[in-house]
């Protein structure tokens, strides 16, 4: 298949460029798109035939259900049933990162939600991903634009390599802000729980809503036989291909570990900016100040595509904290990690 690839700029969005893309999608074809946590890969969310597509392009299993995408937080009430606290919560945070899950309505078809009664659904912010769904005039399902199991897209750059010739057409708008995908919370009652953390962090959700449960599966492995909440946390994730291990331990510890590792082993290490001056030039990579998460959650994906570049036989980094946006990124590297901590001491 041939892909076309447009450049929009978010601040001149061209609308040309959109309606070719909305047609896209009218069609029930598939476009990738920016939006502020990653990009996405998006088809119209109530065509199943476009759904099926979505799973066969990533090569994502079809029990992991899809977000749909809504231009205006009211529009959520065309698909799910809408409850007060959702009101409360689109109030807060919404139009950005925020995915809730709510009882679905039968327009969403079993495709997109992989038979379950709820379904997903987030508006986002970005100026093209709400053109483009405007212009669709329909909700849009999309999962992250990476190949299932590879780091999620946080630039064209990432959807090029793992989707041209796959889909039908790439919007390329940039770096997307964020870097990581949306906080996911399942609204039960008048309880929240968080099954995915993201920028809208445990605190700020407590400010709306007094009951918010954070699922043991953000940061603990599933057991054998334990049947997930969202069928997306049992699959091994944003896996770079050489193995990445997590270090445990004060800042000199680790410090003095990763200088040894360098003069003994072929590793590839994610870094603080802090650090580089400590580390021999090589197969480093800057996340960003120890102190900024922020600069870590927007480069953490690209860092681990790129580590997998250098060819070497282990990948470090640092064990984030599990506070604030440090949980979110806690939760993509202890699964890209597939859990394996080392605990260094000085
Ligand atoms: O930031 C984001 O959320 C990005 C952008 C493109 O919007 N999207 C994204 O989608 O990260 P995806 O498919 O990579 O992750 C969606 C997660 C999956 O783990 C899936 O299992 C879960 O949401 N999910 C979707 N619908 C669900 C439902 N009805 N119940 C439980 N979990 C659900
Ligand atoms: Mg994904």
């Amino acid at each position: 298949m041939n892909t076309d690839i447009f450049k929009i700029y978010p601040d001149s969005i061209d609308s040309e460029a959109i309606r070719s893309a909305a047609s896209v999608i009218k069609a029930g074809g598939l476009v990738a798109f920016p939006t502020e946590t990653v990009y996405g890969l998006g088809a119209d969310a109530t065509d199943k035939n476009a759904a099926k597509k979505i799973y066969a392009a990533k090569g994502r299993p079809s029990d992991n259900p899809l977000i749909i995408h809504v231009a205006s937080p009211e529009d959520a009430r065309i698909y799910a049933e809408v409850s007060e606290l959702y009101e409360r919560l689109a109030k807060a945070f919404m139009p950005g990162p925020l995915t809730v899950i709510m009882p679905k309505k039968l327009i969403v078809p079993d495709e997109v939600t992989g038979g379950l009664d709820s379904v997903a659904v987030r508006c986002p912010s970005h100026p093209i991903a709400r053109a483009l769904i405007s212009a669709a005039g329909v909700a849009i399902a999309a999962p992250s634009a990476n190949i299932s199991g590879s780091p999620s897209p946080t630039c064209a750059e990432h959807v090029i390599k793992d989707m041209q010739g796959r889909i039908e057409t790439i919007i390329d708008g940039g770096e997307c802000e964020i870097g990581l995908e949306s906080t996911i919370v399942k609204i039960i009652g008048e309880k929240l729980v968080m099954l995915r953390p993201g920028a809208i962090t445990a605190d700020a959700l407590r400010c709306v809503c007094d009951e918010v449960e954070i699922a043991s599966a953000v940061t603990e492995s599933l057991g054998e036989n334990e049947r997930p909440l969202s069928p997306g946390m049992k699959y091994r994730h944003y896996a770079p291909s050489s193995p990445l291990v997590l270090l445990d331990g004060t800042r000199e510890a680790v410090a003095s570990f990763l200088s040894a590792a360098q003069a003994s082993e072929n590793c590839a290490i994610l870094c603080y900016s802090e650090e580089k001056a400590l580390l021999k030039n090589e197969n480093i990579i800057d996340i960003g100040s120890e102190s900024d998460l922020k600069a870590q959650a927007q480069r953490l994906f690209g860092a681990l595509r790129k580590a997998d570049t250098f060819g070497c036989d282990i990948i470090y980094a640092h064990l984030p904290v599990q506070e604030g946006l440090g949980l979110a990124l806690y939760n993509r590297l202890i699964r890209a990690a597939a859990h394996t901590v080392r605990k260094v001491n000085s």
